[in-house]
C-alpha cells in the first residue's frame, strides 16, 4: 500500500523538482517567462498611460493668466502622485515583450516617459504648484517625442 502511494506521488515530485531546475532569468525581460502580458500597446495607453497623464494635465487650470484650478488637498496631491508612479512604471510595460520595439530608440522614448514621470512625482511631493506646471510639459514633450517617431499619423497625446 505504502509503494502504490508513492508510485502516484513519484511523477509530481520530479515535476515540481523539473520546473525548480528550469532555466528562468528573472533579470532578462525577454526571456522570463513569469511575464503574462495580456495588453497591447494601444491599450497600456487606454488603460493606464492616458487616464493617469490625464489627471495631470488637467490638474492645473489657468484661464486669462490666472489660476482657477489648482490640487488643495492633500487627497488631490496623493492623487497626483499615484498618477506619475503609474505612468512610470508603465514605460515599463512598454519595454516588456511583445510590446518592446527593436530599437534603442524606443527604449530611450520610453526612460524619457520614466523620467519625466518621477520629475512630476517630486513636484506632487512638494505639493509645488508651479513645479507642477513645468513638470507636466515635460511630461507632454516625452509624450510627444515618442508618438513622432512611433506613430505614422500623429496622435495627440
Ligand atoms: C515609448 C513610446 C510612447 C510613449 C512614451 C507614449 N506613447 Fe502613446 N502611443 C504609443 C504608440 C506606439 C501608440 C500607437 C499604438 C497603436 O496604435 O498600436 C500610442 C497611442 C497613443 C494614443 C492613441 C490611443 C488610441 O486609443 O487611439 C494616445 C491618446 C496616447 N498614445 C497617449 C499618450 C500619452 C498621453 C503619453 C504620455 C503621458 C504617451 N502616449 C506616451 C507610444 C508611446
Amino acid at each position: 500500500m505504502k509503494l502504490r502511494h508513492w508510485t502516484l506521488v513519484a511523477p509530481f515530485i520530479l515535476a515540481v523538482l523539473a520546473i525548480g531546475c528550469m532555466d528562468i532569468d528573472v533579470a532578462d525581460p525577454v526571456t522570463n517567462t513569469a511575464f503574462q502580458p495580456v495588453a497591447n500597446i494601444d491599450q497600456v495607453m487606454d488603460a493606464i498611460v492616458i487616464p493617469s497623464s490625464d489627471l495631470i494635465f488637467e490638474a492645473i487650470i489657468y484661464s486669462n493668466g490666472e489660476l482657477i484650478a489648482a490640487p488643495e488637498t492633500l487627497e488631490e496631491w496623493a492623487a497626483l502622485e499615484y498618477a506619475a508612479l503609474a505612468l512610470a512604471e508603465s514605460a515599463n510595460l512598454l519595454l516588456m515583450p511583445p510590446r518592446l520595439r527593436d530599437t534603442e530608440a524606443w527604449v530611450a522614448r520610453s526612460h524619457e516617459l520614466t523620467d519625466a514621470s518621477m520629475e512630476v512625482l517630486r513636484a506632487a511631493r512638494a505639493q509645488d504648484v508651479d513645479e507642477l506646471l513645468v513638470t507636466g510639459s515635460v511630461l507632454y514633450t516625452a509624450c510627444l517625442n515618442c508618438h513622432e517617431e512611433y506613430i505614422l499619423e500623429p496622435v495627440a497625446p
